[in-house]
């Protein structure tokens, strides 16, 4: 007899599982990282590919995650052995589980840290302290925040005691509700700064940048960190969505979900970036500015409209909402893995997972200033010049989760269910005969995405 519930607990409804994925998608991938991503790789051609990514590539392997989460019904760790066992296989696959929860950590470390960022902006702008500020003006607080390292640990403190506090209680007290709102509501406050943007005058610009590729300026490393951020948004290949998915009843349609889930995400990532850059333009500023980016033109746009105060809070407000939705996912598969495996309280695991994140966030709390200039060094590929490998402690985690080890986990994930499962098993779990859908998704499932995974890599690193 399968097992029809994982003991953390049900989500209470399909509904319900929907609306905390998506929690978990949107987040600071969406209106942080996205944006400053999109800038720094040249607009257009960036986002075209990412989003052939997000379909080829994130949709299928979202699948593919949540129907090994919900077959396995334990952490991800246990999941890949247990089901490993199950169709005969290796216990070897388990490092998909493993590999999850060290990208975790690091994610979650400065994770927290930018999240923290956000909460301080709350405050700064329900304090009025951008009105009337120049680009400069707004610059200079973004700077004088990140310089001190002080104040960075002290909102990255209270962030991660956030998070602690919701996984302690089991991410369905409270999740639930917290997600059916707060996406509406942001949405429609991304819409009110979309109309902002449209009127400033540099909308066709901004438009310009996002979605007039120029194809110019694509290259392999590009290309990786479209796909690392296509990754990193819908939260996969680390455990996250495969958590959420063995929390999920055995009724539910995966594939619908995950189109919604998707489709969601897409739209908000989409919606922040027809915001912001137009934005950027009217400032006067470089859409290379960095991970600082909206937190400069955020404000600019919030001291330039009407409301702005009580628009700007609001929208800081849901931002440190969206990325706790997205944190608490991030610690669950170590958590529950802790429960499972160490017999530990739910509260002590969360507590030591918040407590060994804290610890690996200094290291990007220090990125920003006393240990702000890049570690590392150069390495002769065959290129035209040396590459420099290296950077901050924040710059590297962020690079290496997002653009490695996550699209290592959904190549892994890929080729378990496509190659190692039977086609009998990846059925019954998904409830689906041999339509249309089922063979479209597993041919993807099986050649394109694992492929395209593999090409991405070897482009990146100029073997091809
Ligand atoms: N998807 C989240 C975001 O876009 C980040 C995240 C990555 C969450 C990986 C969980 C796992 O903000």
């Amino acid at each position: 007899m399968r097992k029809e519930t994982s003991i953390h607990g049900q989500w209470s409804s399909k509904l319900a599982f929907v609306l905390a994925a998506t929690g978990s998608a949107v987040g600071l991938g969406n209106i942080w990282r996205f944006p400053y991503i999109t800038g720094e790789n040249g607009g257009g051609a960036f986002v075209l590919v990412y989003l052939m990514c997000i379909l080829l590539i994130g949709l299928p392997v979202m699948i593919g995650e949540i129907l090994l989460g919900r077959r396995g019904r334990q952490s991800p760790i246990n999941t890949m052995t247990s089901l490993s066992h199950e169709e005969g296989l290796s216990r070897a696959w388990s490092l998909i589980g493993w590999l999850g929860v060290a990208a975790a950590f690091m994610i979650l470390s400065f994770y927290s840290v930018i999240a923290g960022w956000s909460l301080s902006y709350v405050f700064r702008t329900a304090g009025g302290v951008f009105t009337g500020l120049d680009v400069d003006g707004v610059r200079g607080v973004f700077e004088g925040l990140v310089s001190d390292p002080e104040r960075l640990l002290a909102w990255h403190t209270v962030f991660m005691v956030m998070n602690v506090l919701v996984v302690a209680r089991g991410v369905r007290s409270g999740l639930e509700q917290a997600v059916k709102f707060l996406m509406p509501a942001l949405l429609g406050l991304l819409l009110v700064l979309v109309i902002y943007a449209v009127s400033i005058g540099h909308f066709a610009e901004g438009m310009r940048f996002l979605f007039a590729p120029d194809f110019g300026k694509i290259n392999g490393e590009v290309v990786l960190m479209a796909m690392g951020q296509a990754f990193f948004t819908l939260s996969l290949g680390m455990g996250a969505i495969m958590i959420y998915g063995s929390y999920l009843s055995s009724r539910a349609s995966i594939m619908r979900t995950s189109a919604t889930v998707v489709s969601a995400d897409t739209l908000v990532a989409v919606l922040a970036g027809v915001a912001i850059f137009p934005i950027v333009f009217a400032s006067g500023l470089q859409p290379d500015e960095g991970p600082g980016l909206i937190f400069v033109t955020l404000p600019m746009a919030f001291s330039g409209m009407p409301g702005g105060v009580i628009f700007g809070t609001l929208f800081f407000i849901l931002l440190v909402m969206a990325a706790w939705t997205s944190s608490i996912s991030l610690m669950e598969p170590a958590v529950a893995w802790l429960v499972e495996n160490r017999d530990m309280e739910r509260v002590k695991a969360s507590v030591l997972v918040g407590l060994v994140a804290w610890i690996l966030g200094i290291g990007t709390v220090l990125s920003f200033n006393l240990w702000s200039s890049p570690i590392g060094f150069h390495l002769d590929l065959g290129g035209e010049e040396p590459v420099f490998i290296g950077g901050t402690i924040f710059s590297m985690m962020d690079y290496l989760t997002s653009n490695v080890l996550l699209p290592l986990g959904g190549l892994f994930i890929a080729l378990f269910v496509g190659w190692r499962m039977t086609r009998r098993s990846v059925q019954d779990e998904l409830g689906v005969g041999m339509g249309l859908l089922f063979q479209g998704w597993y041919l993807v499932l099986r050649f394109l995405a694992p492929v395209g995974i593999l090409l991405v890599f070897l482009n990146a690193v100029n073997l091809i």
